[in-house]
C-alpha cells in the first residue's frame, strides 16, 4: 500500500449566522462563545494542532473579524499583563498564537452551504489532502479527535475519512448518514452517503460529525455547484461522488462530542469540560449537587 500523503492544512468554516443563539450572537460570532474560558473555535484549532495541522484557513462571513483578532497579538493587553506580573495569563495568550503566516481567512460571500464554504478555500488548499473541522462540534478526549482520524487515515491507506457516531434514528434528518460496509478497528468502509435523510429512508444510524479528511479531488465535485438537501451546496454530496475512486472510511473516535450549535449541547459541553478542569471541578460539582436537590 503506498504511503498516504500527510495532512497539513485545515479548513474551518465559521461563516454561519448563529441564529440559534440570538441575541448572544448578534455581535459575537457563535464560534467565539466560551466553553468554560476558551472560545469554541480555539478548541478546534488546538485539536487540529495536536493532529499535526500546520496551516489553517478560516472561511468567514460578515461580522467575524474578531475571530482573526483572537488569533493575533493583543499588544495593549499583553503589555498590561506583563506590567502587572500576570505571567500565567500572559503565557496562556501567547501559547495559543498560531505561527506567523500559518493562518488565512477567506470570505464566503453568500451562504450557499457547507460544500460551498469548503470550496471557497480551494486556492489555499491547492493539490493536497486537508482536514475540515466544524467548530460547533466540540470533540473532547485524548488523542484529539482529528489525531485519531489522521492515525486511521494512514492505517487504511489514505483517501477520505469522516468522523461518525451512532445517533438515534429520529435524528438522521440532522446529519449526513453513512451506508456502511465492513468495519476494521475504528474504521468502517463507506459505501454511500446521504445528507439529512428522513429516519425511514436512512441507510443506517451512523451519522457524520463535523470532522473530515478529504482529498483535493473533492474540489472538482464542488466545482459543479450542484444544490442538494435544503437547496444548499452540500459537502456530503461531493464526498458521495468520490466513493469508489479512493478509500473512504467513517471513523468512530473515543472522544466525547458535544454539539455546541445547540443550546443544551452547549451547556452540556460547559459542564463536561468544567468537570475535567481541576481548578474549577470541585466547586462546579457542589453547584450541580445544589441544583439536583
Ligand atoms: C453538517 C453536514 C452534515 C453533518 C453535520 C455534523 O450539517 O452537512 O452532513 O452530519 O454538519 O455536525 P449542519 O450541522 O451544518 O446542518
Amino acid at each position: 500500500m503506498p504511503n498516504a500523503r500527510p495532512v497539513r492544512k485545515a479548513v474551518l468554516p465559521v461563516a454561519g449566522l448563529g441564529t440559534r443563539f440570538l441575541p448572544a450572537t448578534k455581535v459575537v460570532p457563535k464560534e467565539m462563545l466560551p466553553v468554560v474560558d476558551k472560545p469554541v473555535v480555539q478548541y478546534a484549532v488546538e485539536e487540529a494542532k495536536e493532529a499535526g495541522i500546520e496551516q489553517f484557513v478560516f472561511v468567514t462571513g460578515r461580522g467575524k473579524h474578531i475571530i482573526s483578532d483572537h488569533f493575533d497579538h493583543a499588544y495593549e493587553l499583553e503589555s498590561q499583563l506583563a506590567a502587572r506580573d500576570k505571567t500565567a495569563e500572559l503565557r496562556s495568550l501567547l501559547e495559543m498564537l498560531p505561527q506567523t503566516g500559518s493562518v488565512g481567512f477567506v470570505r464566503q460571500q453568500q451562504p450557499l452551504g457547507l460544500g460551498h464554504a469548503v470550496w471557497c478555500a480551494r486556492h489555499f488548499i491547492g493539490d493536497e489532502p486537508f482536514a475540515v473541522l466544524l467548530p460547533d462540534d466540540l470533540m473532547v478526549g485524548k488523542p484529539s479527535g482529528l489525531a485519531q482520524m489522521v492515525e486511521a487515515y494512514h492505517r487504511v491507506g489514505g483517501g477520505c475519512i469522516v468522523a461518525a457516531e451512532e445517533r438515534p434514528r429520529e435524528e438522521t434528518r440532522r446529519y449526513g448518514v453513512v451506508n456502511p460496509g465492513a468495519t476494521k478497528g475504528n474504521a468502517t468502509e463507506v459505501r454511500a452517503l446521504v445528507e439529512k435523510p428522513k429516519p425511514a429512508d436512512a441507510p443506517s444510524t451512523l451519522c457524520i460529525i463535523g470532522r473530515y479528511i478529504l482529498q483535493p479531488e473533492i474540489f472538482n465535485e464542488l466545482d459543479r455547484q450542484e444544490r442538494g438537501a435544503g437547496n444548499e451546496i452540500q459537502l456530503t454530496d461531493a464526498m458521495a461522488r468520490v466513493i469508489g475512486r479512493m478509500p473512504f472510511h467513517a471513523v468512530q473516535t473515543t472522544c466525547a462530542r458535544y454539539d455546541c450549535g445547540d443550546k443544551v449541547g452547549f451547556l452540556h459541553a460547559n459542564i463536561a469540560v468544567g468537570l475535567q478542569r481541576p481548578d474549577i471541578a470541585p466547586a462546579l460539582r457542589d453547584v450541580l449537587r445544589l441544583l439536583k436537590d
